[in-house]
């Protein structure tokens, strides 16, 4: 990817405003002094690593080890990575041609501000800035946002902006963004639970959050398939025989699967019940509950009924059959109570 392009303000205006330094006060602000970034309350400085506004604050006690373990991983392995250069309408075409991307970014809808917590590589922030939205993509590996700033100064995305910064000590204000996601992230830290309380406090009131997690039981078959990668190789894998056209991405999306450091495994009950503690309400599930008026919703965020306990439990039985060859991520979205 070309890195002779202009470098973009770092961040915009509309996010710039959203940001402290790690446990500021929500009253203090940051701004950018040259190549640094500054605490308005403290004065502490943060730098900005090779393009990279980075408020990062390390994980300290019971999720020091997983933290680093998971931050070294993702240095090595910048997921999912990209396909060369890549022309945002590339990036637009295959958003598009995604149903799931499709209807999230129909579902967020015009001028919204959103936070992507884990944003990787920073295609889904990418996409999301389409439509006048304003998207803050966070992540802690720095190889990852190097990835996603490069192809920001590339195609002159300005509503992007990226920092590197841990989710459990995040630098942003407390109830300040109208969309929280986060997809294929919390299942890598060492407390899924705990990391879902720190980012729906981004979310402002009436906000939806969506967040996409590994399935129990249907991550099941991607265990077995761990055991079996190293006698029959890559081709075991369904999204490596269907989905992926590039060496690079598809030795990536093998490391990411089957040698993660850490990985824990999510129910759509046991996710209802951190909506619980957080006064959040469901919305909706993807893939859809059997059975339920999500099945036929308007919308992705649309307010649909969760069903019974058994009606979850068939559901997630059937995912053994779908969603399980392709990682076997589901989605659960909520909105903030006033
Ligand atoms: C599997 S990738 C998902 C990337 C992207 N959301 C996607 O769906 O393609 C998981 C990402 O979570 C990030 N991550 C894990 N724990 C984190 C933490 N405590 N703080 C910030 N980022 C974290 C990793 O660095 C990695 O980029």
């Amino acid at each position: 990817m070309s890195t002779k392009t202009a470098a973009l303000p770092l961040f915009s205006d509309r996010i710039l405003a959203k940001l402290k330094s790690p446990g500021a006060s929500d009253d203090s602000t940051i701004t950018l002094d040259g190549d640094v970034l500054r605490c308005s309350e403290t004065g502490e400085t943060f730098p900005v690593i090779d393009g990279i506004p980075s408020l990062f604050a390390p994980s300290t006690g019971e999720g020091q080890e997983i933290t680093a373990k998971v931050r070294n991983f993702y240095e090595e392995n910048p997921f999912p990575n990209y396909e060369g250069i890549e022309e945002f309408g590339e990036l637009v075409s295959k958003g598009h041609a995604n149903s799931f991307s499709k209807k999230l970014l129909d579902a967020v809808g015009y001028n919204k501000t959103i936070l992507e917590c884990g944003c990787g590589t920073g295609q889904m922030s990418h996409y999301l800035q389409l439509n006048n939205n304003h998207v803050l993509g966070i992540d802690m590996s720095l190889a990852s946002l190097g990835l996603a700033t490069q192809h920001k100064n590339h195609n002159g995305l300005s509503r992007a902006s990226f920092a590197q910064m841990n989710i459990f000590n995040l630098a942003i204000k407390d109830n300040s963004f109208d969309v929280v996601i986060s997809h294929g992230v919390l299942h890598h830290t060492f407390d899924a639970r705990r990391a879902f309380g720190e980012i729906v406090k981004k979310l402002k009131p009436g906000g939806i959050i969506m967040v996409g997690l590994y399935n129990n039981p249907a991550r099941l078959p991607t265990l077995i398939r761990s055991k079996l990668i190293g006698l029959f190789g890559p081709n075991i894998d369904f999204v490596v025989r269907n989905r992926i056209h590039n060496k690079r991405k598809a030795e990536t999306w093998i490391a990411d699967q089957y040698y993660n450091p850490h990985e824990t495994w999510h129910s759509i009950d046991e996710v209802m019940g951190w909506f619980r503690e957080n006064d959040i309400s469901y919305a909706n599930c993807s893939p859809a509950i059997m059975g339920t008026d999500g099945e036929t919703a308007e919308g992705l965020f649309a307010e649909t009924s969760p069903g019974t306990r058994y009606q979850r439990s068939v559901t997630q039985l059937t995912w053994l059959g779908t969603i399980a060859r392709e990682g076997a991520l589901f989605d659960l979205i909520g909105k903030k109570q006033f």
